[in-house]
């Protein structure tokens, strides 16, 4: 009979192990059929209690009947745990994706060449007491012209040749007229940085596209000079080319909403003695600048006898293009990955 008992033991031990091993409802239907159905092991031996002595019944029959009851009730609760797992993993495919789980074979991303050299000047900016202020991209006349001092028919509307939307409304040519937007909204003294999309009725190619982006700059205060001015645009020069010995040229322009005027000139940052991309002369345009006219506080109400400003106006566009060695303006609206995967 010690034999009948080792039997018992080891049916048990084989069913409690191929029940942990199953992993999905057909494997577990095998390990029915295996130890519980009609033919399976432990009905099977079942039939053998028949055939014993009613002492060995007594003794086996509570033991066979142990078995029997244990491992359907085993069966029972697998059957529940697989079922289980399978919903939660139908749900979660339906509902919930955890994104940080998710491992891309994809290339990773790049930064566009705009945002580190944004960054670059919102650095130096915000360390120097401004705000990033935002304008509009759509405008109206009187803040991206009128507020400007450049009246109707004033010649100088020629210089930027503009998209108008209706009689008052244009896509702005600059970002100046944020300028008008916070001098009319905001406490002075007053500190901001602008950047963003403008807009010209151009032609395009390699170096002209009628979407570009412009960097703007303007502080009000008692008493600002043109030294101030200078100073502000090699701080920002320098920390965009991350070189501190980086110079910067005057020259005098015309820009109705400044007086003085000036346009600014960076030192090659590419060369010493003249290169392709300074076209040998050691000094590449970026933009313009100034004091900021009596006629533009005036318009947006502030007492020019007390207050002054400086104002200044670059290419965005061309100091990536420049920062980036980027031969093409196109490109960097493209959206073409070649080109974006470089960066
Ligand atoms: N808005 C001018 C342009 O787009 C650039 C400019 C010049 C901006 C002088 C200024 C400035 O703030 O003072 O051509």
């Amino acid at each position: 009979m010690d034999d009948l008992k080792h039997q018992v033991e080891q049916i048990k031990n084989q069913f409690l192990h191929k029940l942990d091993l199953a992993q999905t409802e057909v494997e577990l239907e095998n390990v029915r059929i295996l130890f519980l159905s009609r033919e399976g092991s432990i009905p099977k031996l079942m039939h053998i209690l028949k055939e014993l002595s009613p002492d060995d019944k007594r003794h086996f029959g509570p033991l066979l009947n142990e078995l029997k009851k244990e491992s359907e009730q085993k069966f029972e609760e697998k059957k529940k745990k697989l079922a289980l797992e399978a919903l939660n993993k139908a749900e979660m495919k339906k509902t919930n994706f955890d994104v940080t789980a998710y491992e891309s074979k994809m290339p990773k991303g790049s930064l566009h060449p705009y945002t580190p050299v944004i960054e670059l000047i919102e650095d130096v900016f915000i360390s120097m007491g401004y705000k990033v202020a935002q304008g509009f991209e759509l405008e109206d006349e009187f803040h991206n012209f009128e507020a400007l001092n450049i009246a109707k028919n004033h010649p100088a509307r020629d210089m930027q040749d503009t998209f108008w939307i209706d009689v008052n409304r244009l896509m702005r040519t600059h970002t100046s007229t944020v300028q008008i937007r916070e001098m009319e909204s905001q406490k002075l003294p007053l500190a901001i940085l602008s950047y963003g999309r403008t807009f010209r009725n151009e032609a395009t190619d390699a170096s002209h596209d009628f979407v570009f982006m412009q960097v703007e700059g303007l502080l009000i205060d008692k008493n600002v000079s043109m030294g101030n001015l200078f100073a502000t645009l090699k701080i920002m020069l320098q920390g965009i080319f991350q070189r501190d010995d980086l110079d910067i040229r005057i020259r005098p322009g015309y820009f109705p909403f400044v007086e003085p005027g000036i346009e600014v000139d960076m030192a090659c940052p590419f060369c010493t003695s003249g290169c392709s991309v300074c076209k040998k002369t050691r000094w590449i345009e970026m933009g313009g600048a100034g004091l900021v006219h009596p006629n533009v506080l005036k318009a947006c109400n502030i007492d020019s006898t007390e207050y002054s400003g400086f104002a200044f106006g670059f290419g965005l566009t061309r100091l990536v293009m420049l920062k980036y060695g980027i031969n093409d303006i196109r490109l960097l609206n493209s959206g073409k990955l070649e080109f974006l995967e470089q960066f």
